[in-house]
């Protein structure tokens, strides 16, 4: 049975992209140990905001919804259809202003659907997808994930717990302006350690 990977790009950049770099790598290694089907999601191409009518058309039950509110969905729709079908999250992270570039939050926001990706129980919160690995390709110029001053990765590990997603693995690249050499050895070394089954 073939493993399901939905691949997501957040960097700006077409080329010279590390995130984009490690995620070619990540998925190389699943496509090298067997049979993988890949979808790809390049946010590169921007996705709409939320608004007003697009939070109407979610908070209103799905068999009400009229033909221009389900139009207003559309989009996340296929989103979370992608999500839902994956197996396997590989998710491209560049650090941008000390948290997640703005593409990569529009797509969380598209992604997280009240009683579609998360409920609420008398306990709090509920994800609603099981069973996913997601993998992140972590890049940043100066700023060291983990630190006080990295508000990507422990947003992007409470968000996907949020909605279900609670094995993530972190592959970092960061201080790249620092150590570029040194970085680029540990996450390619953290790549090749990826528990990826021959
Ligand atoms: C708009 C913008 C904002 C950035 N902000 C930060 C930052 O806050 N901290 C940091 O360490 N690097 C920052 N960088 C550097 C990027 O994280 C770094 O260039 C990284 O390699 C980008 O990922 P990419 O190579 O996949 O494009 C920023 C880069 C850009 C373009």
């Amino acid at each position: 049975m073939s493993l399901n990977i939905l691949r997501i790009d957040a960097s700006a950049r077409a080329e010279g992209s590390v995130s984009r770099d490690l995620n070619d790598k990540i998925v190389g290694r699943y496509i090298a140990a067997g049979d993988v089907n890949v979808v790809r999601r390049d946010l590169a191409q921007s996705l709409p905001l939320l608004d007003a009518a697009w939070i109407g058309a979610n908070f209103t039950a799905e068999a009400d919804r009229t033909v221009e509110q389900r139009e207003k969905l559309a989009v996340s729709d296929a989103l979370v259809g992608e999500l839902t079908a994956a197996d396997i999250v590989v998710i491209g992270l560049p650090i941008y202003n000390f948290g997640v570039p703005a593409a990569l939050k529009a797509w969380i926001d598209l992604v997280a659907r009240a009683g579609v990706t998360f409920t609420y129980s008398a306990d709090g919160p509920v994800g609603l997808l099981e069973g996913k690995r997601a993998i992140i390709s972590v890049a940043s110029g100066g700023t060291e994930v983990g630190s006080d001053i990295d508000f990507a990765t422990g947003y992007m590990r409470h968000v996907l717990k949020f909605i279900g997603i609670t094995d993530v693995i972190f592959v970092s690249a960061d201080r790249l302006a620092i150590d570029p050499e040194g970085t680029l050895a540990a996450a390619n070394d953290a790549v090749a350690a990826l528990p990826i089954a021959a």
